[in-house]
């Protein structure tokens, strides 16, 4: 790894390019940031915060970096593919893309709305194809490139209460696996990152008597996913294929 400069700025991504769904806060945006402070530059999605993805992008641009915010909903595959198209012809090329992108719509099954269930599976699941799907022949031309899926540990170990999230996220995996056996021979290294609680507006009304179950006795920090992120882009995660990694200050052991 390269020293770090006055801003913090490694060279670790230099000259890459990395696409983030759902960029704009939460685990997103510290993803974002971590990349660009690697030297990646950077184009994200958001789904209606527009204040708050500018300012990302300043904060991002101060770093050095190029950065541009769209706001395009992740379930809308030929907004997404524009959004793609156009960063190649910016660009140039992609090299990083984190399917981060994510919603929760909790409650029992037995009173579940075919609509939550539905759009959770849409954003969670479905975005990632749309995204993966967009960038995937360009990356396979390049022979390079890395995917990281932002799953849960409600996708590995289950959780009640969220059969439609815990179905996603589950999905995601298998999405992982089967693309990351399909794409190493094409230098592609696909992974997915499972973390338990992290502090974002997701998990805004946390119980302190679920922090207690919690063996760290604290949630996650969206910097501690993010920097997992930039380790597995980076040539040091370059053995990582098809991997889950968890991260949950203990919740799952
Ligand atoms: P958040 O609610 O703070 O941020 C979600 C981001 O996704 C926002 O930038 C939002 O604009 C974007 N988004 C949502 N729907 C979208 C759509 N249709 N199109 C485009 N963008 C859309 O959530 P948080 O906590 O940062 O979560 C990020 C990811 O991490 C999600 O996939 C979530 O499921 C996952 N995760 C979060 C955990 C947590 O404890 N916060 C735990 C495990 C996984």
């Amino acid at each position: 790894m390269d020293l770090f400069d006055a801003k913090g700025v490694t060279g670790m991504l230099t000259g890459k390019v990395a696409i983030v769904s759902g960029g704009s806060r939460g685990i997103g945006r510290a993803i974002v940031l971590e990349l660009a402070r690697n030297g990646a530059d950077i184009v994200f999605n958001y789904l209606s915060n527009r204040d708050k993805a500018e300012s990302l992008c300043v904060e991002a641009r101060s770093l050095g970096k190029k950065c541009m915010a769209y706001e395009v909903d992740i379930t809308e595959y030929e907004k997404v593919k524009t959004m793609v198209d156009e960063t190649y012809a910016e660009y140039g090329r992609v090299d990083i893309v984190v399917n981060n992108a994510g919603i929760t719509r909790d409650g029992a099954l037995a009173t579940m709305p075919l609509e939550n269930w539905s759009q959770v599976i849409n954003t969670n699941l479905t975005g990632a194809f749309n995204l993966s799907r967009a960038v995937i022949i360009p990356m396979m031309k390049q022979r390079a490139g890395t995917i990281i899926n932002i799953s849960s540990i409600s996708g590995v170990y289950g959780n009640a209460r969220q059969t439609n999230y815990s179905a996603a996220k589950a999905g995601l995996i298998g999405f992982t696996k089967s693309l990351a056996k399909e794409v190493a021979s094409y230098g592609i290294r696909v992974n997915a990152i499972a973390p338990g609680f992290i502090e974002t507006d997701m998990t805004g009304d946390l119980q302190e008597a679920m922090i207690k179950a919690i063996p760290a006795k604290r949630t996650g920090k969206a910097e501690e996913v993010a920097a997992l992120v930039s380790f597995l882009c980076s040539d040091s995660g370059k053995y990582m294929i098809g991997d889950v990694i968890e991260i949950s200050g203990g919740l799952v052991i």
